[in-house]
């Protein structure tokens, strides 16, 4: 690795937990309502905050109480007779959304965290152990303990616009331990509960609708949001009455069972090589479901709560998540919004391969025409394909009716003519990474947009300052870095130069936010954050390479870190040749941290793959073993190991990451934390890179250096 000059700046930066408030408690409001045709009383337990819509129900510690005691009076009721079933729903919207996050936060204490898992098993659990059936009807959002509470119930209904409905505690780093780890197994069979438990957190935390929910068997009846109340009520009386009988599919036996459990520990370790705990003990509790009892299932759900809400990763996921949903609302550095501009037609440069995703992405979110500008008809047809093929994905997949792709496919138009731009509020431009190309591109813009059109480009490291400097109006460019594959990478870095005007970036903010994308600024300078990162992180692992380490060490150096993928991997995904020109780009304005890989050259241009063949069986592609030889014989005297690369990495990382501070790309080391969670999959029971880094001593190390080196005068005022 090349270590050359400079620095890091320590940050302010706690990596703490989300800034505590009062429990909102969750009330449990009981009402009786008599069954239809005489059939005797139900008594009905509505969870609500008695707060406004966008306050969802959470489930805190005098929560829990209050529901517990009005679950013990109803109990007695229905042990004297006085009421022939018992039902569960919740205020519009919510089922309910789940623990008090901020108040898993909070435990500091061994007994409090055991104290919180107790607490929902001893309140839940009723439901399941009254003396007449329960109901659970889901009316709306039911994530983690708000989904586990409903499956304490013998019965359960939903509503038809339901479309949350989740057990995503395994993403956060903790496990369903109110009872989901047990009751769902029991109820759908391992292979269901794996899916709702692991696969779908770890697919981006991917929720289930009411149409799943049933189809999955986590619900027994889906009912018109319209009289979904009314309609589950009747149908309590008639489950009641035995003319509705409800079919459970049956279990998988013994053998079948512990295949599964052995297949997906498999899974678990190709994917994430042991890095967290949380996925691994949500399995083993699912495992010990088939033969386990109520009484020993819900203390090791217990265990396996206290353990991991006592753990730093938790902490750390907790502060990142934090990060990035309710603070990413805000996006820090943004101009007042009703200075952003109406976008009414949006023009795009370029059909390639970002373009042509911006344009659907656009259409659907936007609802405005989208004009498409390519240099030939042969790029023309070749866009317009790529554009029918996303759209008929999308079809496919059942995010979009027909109908709606109809409208998308009919609003984009691409053609060679330039004035077809010229109506345009917003023009994007998504050619060819080439600095003078783009300036070419936006001097001809120049001449045929309105006067306050806004140019953006989507540039992947080009300083947007160069591409606009020859402009007469260079405060209208700002840039838009969207990331690949557009529609499911959340994040958009909207860079600023230093004459970008307020308008301008605020319009930019403007459409992130309608495209439901966070948008973070930065300042104009190379790379932006994202690929400022990454590519110090693949440089570090190239000049390890160059320098001996075997590319097979190299490639498994960072599972520690548990990040999406290895560095050949992501090499692959971004393409060898994009990597390379981003690399030289940052090689040419930031100098030797980011050293060219002749190595690396070599492969673009005998266009060899990276990476193997993947297997087939969910394994993460790893580097090909033949592309040693283009970096020379492997285990020379500067070879490092697994344990040195990761540690040059991180070091590197550090040291820009200081940089990037002391330049203003960002304001805080937060957003810096933020962009790495969306734009690179920095996982979060990390808990944000820079905090990781502070904990880790990496950031004292590197400061450390630097004082060595430089002596404390160097250090920049703070
Ligand atoms: N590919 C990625 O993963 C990715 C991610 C983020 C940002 N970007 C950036 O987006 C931009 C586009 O990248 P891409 O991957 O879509 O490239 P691409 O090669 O798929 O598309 C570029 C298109 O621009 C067209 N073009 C060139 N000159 C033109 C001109 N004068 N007028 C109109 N069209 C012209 C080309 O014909 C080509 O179809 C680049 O700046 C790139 O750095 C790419």
């Amino acid at each position: 690795m090349t270590d050359t000059a400079t620095t890091s700046t320590p940050r302010a930066n706690d990596g703490g937990s989300p800034v505590a408030r009062p429990e909102r408690v969750t009330h449990a409001h009981v009402r009786d309502i008599a069954l239809p045709a005489g059939a005797g009383t139900l008594a009905l337990v509505t969870l609500d905050n008695d707060l406004d819509q966008t306050k969802p129900t959470s489930f805190g510690p005098t929560g829990l109480a209050e529901l517990r005691t009005a679950l013990l009076a109803l109990q007695r009721r229905a042990a004297d007779g006085e009421i022939v079933a018992v039902a569960l729903t919740g205020k519009p919207g919510y089922l309910a959304a789940g623990a008090d996050l901020t108040a898993a936060a909070l435990v500091t204490a061994e007994s409090d965290a055991r104290a919180f898992g107790e607490l929902g098993h001893a309140a839940f659990r009723l439901l399941g152990e009254m003396s007449v059936p329960t109901f659970a009807y889901i009316n709306g959002v039911a994530l983690g303990g708000g989904f586990e509470i409903a499956l304490h119930c013998t019965y359960r209904t939903v509503s038809g616009d339901v479309t949350a409905l989740a057990l995503p505690e395994t993403f956060l780093g903790l496990v369903p331990g109110w009872g989901g780890c047990y009751l769902l197994p029991q109820l759908v069979g391992v292979r269901r509960a794996l899916e709702v438990i692991l696969t779908r957190p770890a697919a981006n935390n991917r929720m289930t609708d009411a149409a799943g929910a049933l189809e999955l068997g986590c619900a027994d009846a889906l009912f018109h949001p319209a009289d979904f109340l009314e309609q589950s009520i009747v149908w309590t009386a008639e489950v009641l009455a035995g003319r509705v009988r409800v079919a459970r599919s049956e279990l998988e036996g013994a053998h079948e069972w512990d295949a599964i459990v052995t297949g997906a520990r498999a899974h678990l370790d190709r994917r994430l090589h042991g890095s967290r705990p949380a996925p691994y003990r949500a399995l083993d509790l699912v495992a010990a479901a088939r033969t386990s009892d109520r009484d020993t299932a819900f203390a090791a759900e217990e265990d396996a709560l206290t353990e991991l809400l006592m753990s730093d990763g938790l902490r750390a996921s907790l502060y990142a998540f934090d990060l990035s949903t309710r603070r990413a609302r805000k996006p820090a550095g943004a101009p007042a919004d009703d200075l952003a501009q109406d976008v009414l037609t949006v023009g795009i440069v370029g059909a390639g391969l970002m373009a042509g995703q911006l344009a659907v992405l656009i259409s659907r979110r936007l609802r405005v025409p989208v004009v498409l500008r390519e240099i030939d008809e042969e790029r023309v047809a070749a866009g317009l394909e790529g554009v029918r093929a996303l759209v008929g994905d999308l079809v496919t997949r059942g995010r979009v009716t027909p109908d709606e792709a109809n409208r998308i496919l009919s609003s984009i138009s691409v053609s060679t003519d330039l004035t077809s731009l010229a109506d345009a509020d917003l023009v994007i431009e998504a050619v060819t990474e080439d600095l003078e190309l783009k300036q070419r591109v936006f001097a001809e813009l120049e001449d045929v947009v309105t006067a306050d059109a806004i140019l953006a480009t989507n540039t992947s490291a080009l300083s947007v300052t160069e591409m606009s400097k020859h402009l007469r109006h260079p405060e209208r460019v700002v840039g838009l870095h969207f990331f690949n594959p557009v529609a499911q990478m959340p994040l958009v870095e909207v860079v600023r130069t230093s004459v970008s005007s307020d308008e301008a970036v605020a319009t930019a903010f403007a459409i992130a936010k309608k495209l439901r994308k966070t948008a973070v600024g930065v300042v104009d300078r190379p790379g932006f954050v994202v690929n400022r990162l990454l590519l110090r992180m693949l440089a570090e692992v190239a000049a390890a390479v160059e320098g001996g380490t075997p590319v097979q060490v190299a490639d498994i150096a960072l599972r520690p870190l548990g990040l999406p993928m290895g560095p050949f991997a992501l090499l692959a995904l971004v393409k060898l040749p994009v990597a390379l020109y981003v690399l030289e780009a940052l090689h040419a304005e930031l100098g030797a941290r980011f050293p060219l890989s002749p190595g690396l050259d070599r492969l673009q241009r005998e266009g060899r793959r990276v990476t193997s063949e993947p297997d087939g069986h969910g394994s993460e592609q790893s580097v090909d073993p033949a592309i040693q030889e283009v970096f020379g014989e492997a285990d020379g005297p500067t070879a490092l190991d697994g344990a040195g690369v990761l540690d040059a990495v991180l070091a590197g990382l550090t040291e820009e990451i200081g940089l990037m501070l002391e330049e203003g790309v960002v304001g805080s080391a937060d957003q810096i934390d933020l962009c790495m969670i969306l734009g690179a999959g920095w996982p979060l029971h990390l808990g944000g890179i820079s905090p990781y880094l502070d904990r880790t001593g990496y950031s004292a190390r590197v400061l450390g250096r630097r004082l060595l080196r430089e002596g404390v005068a160097s250090l920049p005022a703070r």
